[in-house]
């Protein structure tokens, strides 16, 4: 069965939207504030660098990631959903170096600036594969040279002999295109684009990675 965007889950809204934060941390049994804070420091990010966060959601990460990058730092947030961009302003109001713009990252832009940091945390999974591939173009596209690309998301692993938890999770909660985007390579994925120099993160006991790829070519 050929996969189409129509099964997606990746614009999240609704009640979903609004508790997003809550339910993360419900779902992961009060795990999640510990591990994104992991998995942020794990990017390695410093003080004045400019980060680009596709489907930023509701500004928790963009705080997180301030920490690192200070008030000589950037962060520029895409992102199309309504209930994500109001908490995302609440939550990041007062901070002159957070920016949100309503962008698609499905589709070709151009921003007419480069970032050190492209980060994408729970969406790739989210889209057919041609559209992955835009997305990746669109990360490379707004990264100066030797600039990372990290993709927070899940790891590459067989679904059929999971933990029976995570195996319910991917193919009862999540949409199919998850599945599809757990078997694919994506560091070939990657690779294919012009990225190398990988560095990986794994988290929930490896089912969770961050893979950061330097922009080569
Ligand atoms: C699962 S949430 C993850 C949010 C956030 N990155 C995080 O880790 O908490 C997916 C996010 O991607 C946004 N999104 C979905 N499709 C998008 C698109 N085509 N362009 C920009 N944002 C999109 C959604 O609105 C939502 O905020």
């Amino acid at each position: 069965m050929e996969l189409t965007q129509d099964v997606s889950k990746v614009e999240v809204k609704g009640l979903e939207a609004r508790y997003y934060d809550r339910l993360m941390d419900i779902i992961t049994l009060g795990y999640y504030p510990k591990f994104i804070k992991k998995a942020i420091d794990d990017l390695g990010l410093k003080e004045g660098q400019k980060v680009l966060d596709f489907g930023a959601g509701t500004g928790r990460n963009a705080l997180l990631m301030r920490k690192y990058i200070k008030e000589s730092g950037k962060i520029v947030a895409l992102e199309i959903g309504k209930e994500m961009k109001e908490q995302f302003l609440q939550k990041t109001k007062g901070y002159e170096n957070i920016l949100l713009k309503e962008q698609r990252i499905d589709e070709p832009f151009e921003l007419g600036e480069k970032f050190d940091l492209v980060f994408i945390s729970f969406v790739l999974h989210g889209f057919i594969q041609q559209k992955r591939d835009v997305i990746i173009e669109n990360a490379k596209k707004h990264l100066k040279p030797g600039g990372v690309f990290a993709i927070l998301d899940y790891a590459n692993f067989d679904v059929e002999s999971a933990n029976p938890i995570v195996k319910f999770a991917i193919r009862k909660i999540e949409c199919p295109l998850a599945e599809d985007f757990i078997k694919r390579d994506t560091k070939q994925m990657l690779e294919k684009h012009g990225f190398g120099d990988f560095e990986k993160s794994l988290y929930f006991k490896k089912y969770v990675r961050l893979l950061k790829g330097k922009k080569e070519k």
